[in-house]
């Protein structure tokens, strides 16, 4: 039985006084939460969020560097990220794909260091609007799956996080449908099976894309899908509260 997973990507968004208020108005909320939690702050709150969650909920960063060190201006390494508490990392956000130039094989790089190192990556695959109009969608998530796991033992994908996130979702309010979360979800495993056979059973794979505290738990409850990766609804206390406590409620 895979352990639902609610983590939410603050994206370019608090201070790290602003995260301390929101934490203070969050913790109480989901005292007694049995799935698991995390959020994922921008890296310049990453320690102060790990201090006032105290093991609460853990944490997660939005990216890092495949290298260990080096002349790599602006970029942090696992090491760096594990350093402050970071237990988890978000991996090819679509985001960071569309502004930032990552591509399949450096988000496989990525991929490799962070288990490497002992983070749980949170691997994000999903298609645009236009592939899904042109029935491309579940070819395009599952190469984009296997390419990111390129080199990873069985044993490794086990461990590992996948989120699926349709571009066409990400932030515009549409959110996928029950049935079409779940069943490109069911393909994401189907090719995890096909190149690791039974880890694929043991991956958790979210949901991400205008996932709110109205519509989590349809989504929650269909089969496949393990958890959520929230944006804009983990921003606010109560809202993504009550994404956790639906996800208590089903695990
Ligand atoms: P929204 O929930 O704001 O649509 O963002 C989803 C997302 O990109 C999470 O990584």
């Amino acid at each position: 039985m895979r352990r639902k997973l609610i983590a939410g990507n603050w994206k370019m968004n608090n201070t790290p006084e602003e995260a301390r208020a929101l934490l203070a108005e969050l913790l109480p909320l989901i005292k007694g939460a049995s799935c698991d939690v995390a959020v994922c702050p921008p890296a310049v709150c990453l320690e102060t969020v790990y201090k006032a969650v105290s093991g609460a909920i853990s944490l997660g960063a939005q990216n890092m560097h495949w290298e260990a060190k080096g002349a790599f201006t602006g970029e942090l390494s696992a090491a760096m990220l594990l350093a402050v508490g970071a237990a988890y990392v978000i991996l090819g956000h679509s985001e960071r794909r569309e502004y930032f130039g990552e591509t399949d094989e450096t988000v496989n790089r990525k991929t490799r260091a962070a288990i490497a190192s002992g983070l749980i990556p949170i691997v994000c695959v999903g298609e645009s609007k236009q592939q899904r109009l042109n029935g491309y969608t579940n070819a395009y998530v599952a190469y984009q799956t296997k390419i990111a796991l390129t080199g990873l033992s069985a044993e490794q994908v086990r461990s590992i996080v996948i989120a699926y996130e349709p571009i066409w979702a990400i932030g515009t309010g549409l959110v996928a449908t029950d049935e079409q979360a779940n069943e490109t979800i069911g393909v994401i495993r189907a090719a995890l099976r096909e190149a690791y056979g039974g880890a694929a059973d043991d991956a958790r794979i979210l949901y991400g894309g205008s996932m709110n505290a109205a519509n989590a738990r349809g989504l929650l409850n269909q089969p496949e899908i393990d958890g959520g990766l929230i944006g804009g609804a983990s921003l606010k206390a109560a809202d993504f509260a009550k994404i956790i406590t639906d996800a208590s409620n089903i695990a």
